[in-house]
């Protein structure tokens, strides 16, 4: 079931892989070395401070093998089954370098390397090794949050008062303004934003920023999605359950502008019910694991507390404005909304670990029988992020104007597939005839390299319906 044409390799010098691979990698592991270590200098069991330093000798090895280009090593049982299929994987692929194989294959084998460090301790395997991380950048994000909260609590009061009616219009206005608002959440993702500071962060968020960007978007596929929602709803029985599922990507911002999307959807009947799908091990530094979910809204819950303290143990000087009264209104509005959803059992987080898998999506529907049937039941699957699309597309060369459907494989038979998705890699499709080299042209790129499409500058929204034969 994988595309003829190849993948994106880790040894491909013009592709973003190899920057990843040589720059990116070890500086992401050396972070990982640096949470264990402190985390360990603050242990007091002794054998957790022991495991904690194997941990690093571990990660330190890694990275050596990283950087000097060293074969990937079949991974050591942990008692969970994907690690079969990855050396199975590992043996097809004929046993590659770091520099010398696929790009997606090796990035998802890197974290599930780290990840087996933790899992084979006693004492640190539920350690989220990129949580500081993660906790210290949504805090930079106050304004943004508080900001969109606030349109969140507008936006519910006007649809529960008497005599207020919207029309056709401005209830499709709305759903493009809130898509976009979760599509460019995507832009503030970890792997990537690390050097940024307080005020870049800041900049990357708010309705000024969101404006400026939609000529960024270069396939927008939400008037037709808009459409098949809403026809949906005007048919859909009393009593009958219409679910959107969404394939989370990054923890912080982008998932609270997730579950902005998921309330809205929830609110204005778009969907009776919301499946939120996190990864189950820490995954390219930022993706979502279940606590992150529960963190967040205990953020929302207790804001001051959440908001106005230093991340603990860190050395980041992150800003801490004190945080109002109002502000605080806004945001346990929010939680009372959402925990409401959550514990009446509309908005549910359903784990699986084919999410960290390192099999692109062209082969979910024949390695995982469970997720295929959920997936179809449900009206709309929405794929976050970066990541996700690189496994639709199987992060293959396709011609940037192979149509999205076509490079989605049998992703494109059965499933309502919805790519939200900022540009963070090489692969892209769907593109008018010339765009790509256009972009090309007006960011200086020279020869093969598509360099505008790493930075999380420009985006695609892209839909399929599930008719493709
Ligand atoms: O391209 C850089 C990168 O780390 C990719 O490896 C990965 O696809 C992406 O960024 C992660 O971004 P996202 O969080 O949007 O999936
Ligand atoms: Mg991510």
């Amino acid at each position: 079931y994988d595309p003829k044409i190849p993948p994106y390799l880790s040894s491909d010098k013009n592709s973003f892989a190899y920057i990843s691979a040589r720059d990116r990698w070890p500086i992401i592991i050396t972070q990982a070395i640096d949470d264990i270590f402190q985390a360990t200098r603050n242990a007091e069991v002794p054998e957790k401070i022991s495991e904690g330093k194997k941990i690093v000798e571990q990660l330190a090895k890694l990275k050596y093998e990283v950087q000097h280009d060293r074969v990937l090593t079949p991974l050591p049982e942990d008692g969970e089954p994907d690690i079969a299929d990855y050396n199975r994987e590992l043996e097809a692929l004929g046993n590659p370098k770091w520099f010398g194989g696929p790009w997606l294959y090796i990035e998802c084998y890197l974290y599930r390397r780290i990840a087996i460090s933790f899992s084979l301790s006693n004492h640190w395997k539920s350690h989220d090794v990129f949580h500081r991380q993660k906790i210290s950048t949504f805090r930079s994000s106050l304004p943004a949050v508080t900001e969109l909260a606030h349109q969140y609590e507008q936006i519910v009061s006007t649809m529960h008062s008497e005599g207020v009616h919207t029309t056709p219009e401005q209830e499709k206005l709305l759903f493009t303004e809130v898509m976009e608002i979760c599509l460019w959440g995507n832009a503030t993702d970890l792997s990537l934003l690390t050097s940024l500071s307080y005020d870049d962060i800041q900049k990357l968020q708010g309705a000024e920023a969101r404006k400026r960007a939609e000529k960024n978007i270069l396939a927008n596929d939400l008037p037709e999605v808009y459409d098949v929602l809403i026809k949906l709803r005007e048919n859909g029985q009393p009593g009958e359950e219409r679910t959107i599922d969404i394939i989370l990507d990054n923890s912080g911002f982008e998932l609270f502008v997730d579950l902005i999307l998921a309330g809205y959807l929830l609110e204005t009947n778009l969907a009776t019910n919301v499946i939120l799908h996190p990864k189950s091990i820490p995954w390219f530094v930022s993706d979502v694991l279940p606590r992150d979910f529960f963190d967040l809204l205990s953020a929302l819950q207790n804001p001051q507390r959440f908001f106005s303290e230093s991340s603990e143990g860190s050395s980041d000087a992150t800003p801490t404005a004190p945080i109002t009264a109002e502000q605080v209104s806004t945001l346990s509005h929010l939680f009372n909304n959402l925990s409401t959803h959550h514990s009446e059992g509309r908005l549910i987080i359903r784990p699986n670990l084919f999410w960290t898998s390192a099999h692109s999506y062209h082969r979910l529907p024949h390695v995982n029988e469970e997720l295929k049937a959920d997936l179809q039941a449900s009206q709309l699957v929405i794929f976050k992020g970066d990541l996700n699309y690189r496994k639709l597309t199987a992060d293959a060369m396709w011609p940037p104007t192979t149509p999205f459907r076509d490079a989605i494989g049998d992703m494109a038979k059965g499933f309502r597939v919805l790519a939200l998705r900022t540009c963070k890699a090489d692969v892209v499709v769907g593109l008018a005839e010339g765009v790509d080299e256009r972009l090309k042209k007006e960011t200086g790129d020279t020869g093969e390299a598509r360099k505008w499409a790493w930075g999380g500058k420009w985006a695609v929204v892209q839909f399929s319906d599930g008719k493709n034969q």
